[in-house]
């Protein structure tokens, strides 16, 4: 027994390919039309806040040096995964890197969860010089970060932009910008609990272990020790599963 259509489509290049347009189109609709209809695909979740001034100039000299070329900032929800790095990565979490830092090339491990880690001192050295800390490693030095003066002047545009692609930063916050980032790298700053009311969690201390300039030593270290620790996965956790129950 012969099927027509099928004889029809198999013999016609044009006729089958337009078929597979239509069947393919109604998969990507059933995927893509709802998006338009939902405020937000991103779970909400308590202990996120958009970066600190200093934290997002060490955000954007980690992109400028290419860190994410061999590390990625997404932990998977697998057992491997979450056994070595932690509790897996949640959307939220990045929801307000743009753009994100997820990646997949992992040269290096996954620093998703790096706040806390190690010592400032020990990035230090690794930065300067990542065999004087991990004989095996590969990783090029970046020395000439703690010589770098942090050119931040005019860093408030750069809250700016974020806030125009939908980073809550308060008019405040965009005021704030160079006396935060003095702020952050002095605990004995004037400005001390106002900073922390803005930016929670935040941690405040000479990272680069020098007092005298703000250098982007200074800020890729303070971005790396936020990194992973805005959210208190102990409450989230407890929260999930009362949802269960
Ligand atoms: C050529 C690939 C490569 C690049 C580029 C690179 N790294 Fe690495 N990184 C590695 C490798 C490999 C390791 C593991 C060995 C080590 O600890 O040095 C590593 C380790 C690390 C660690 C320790 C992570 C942990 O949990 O032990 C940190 C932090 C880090 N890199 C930060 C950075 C930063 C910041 C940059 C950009 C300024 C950067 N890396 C650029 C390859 C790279």
């Amino acid at each position: 027994m012969t099927n027509k259509l099928h004889d029809f489509m198999e013999k016609r290049a044009f006729a089958l390919l337009f078929g597979i347009i239509g069947v393919v189109s109604i998969g990507g609709l059933v995927e893509i039309a709802p998006l338009f209809y939902i405020d937000s695909t991103i779970e909400k979740v308590e202990g996120m806040r958009p970066y600190s001034p200093l934290e997002l100039a060490g955000r954007d000299i980690y992109i400028r040096e290419g860190c994410y070329l061999c590390h990625s900032q997404m932990i998977r929800p697998l057992r491997d995964e979450i056994e070595r790095y932690g509790h897996y990565s949640l959307a939220a979490e990045s929801m307000y890197d743009h753009p994100f830092q997820w990646g997949s090339k992992r040269t290096g491990p996954d620093i998703a969860r790096l706040g806390g880690k190690y010592s400032d001192e020990w990035h230090v050295d690794h930065l300067t010089n990542p065999r004087s800390v991990v004989p095996d490693s590969v990783m090029p030095p970046y020395k000439f970060l703690a010589t770098t003066k942090l050119n931040y002047k005019y860093y408030d545009k750069n809250l700016i932009a974020n806030r125009r692609v939908g980073v809550p930063y308060t008019d405040e916050m965009i005021k704030m910008t160079v006396s935060d980032i003095q702020t952050q790298v002095d605990p004995d700053a004037d400005d001390f609990d106002g900073f922390m009311a803005r930016y929670p969690k935040a941690v405040v201390r000479n990272f680069d272990g020098n007092s005298e300039d703000i250098t982007e030593m200074d800020a890729l270290i303070a971005y790396m020790q936020m990194l992973g620790t805005l959210v208190d996965f102990d409450i989230y956790e407890a929260k999930m599963y009362d949802n269960e129950r």
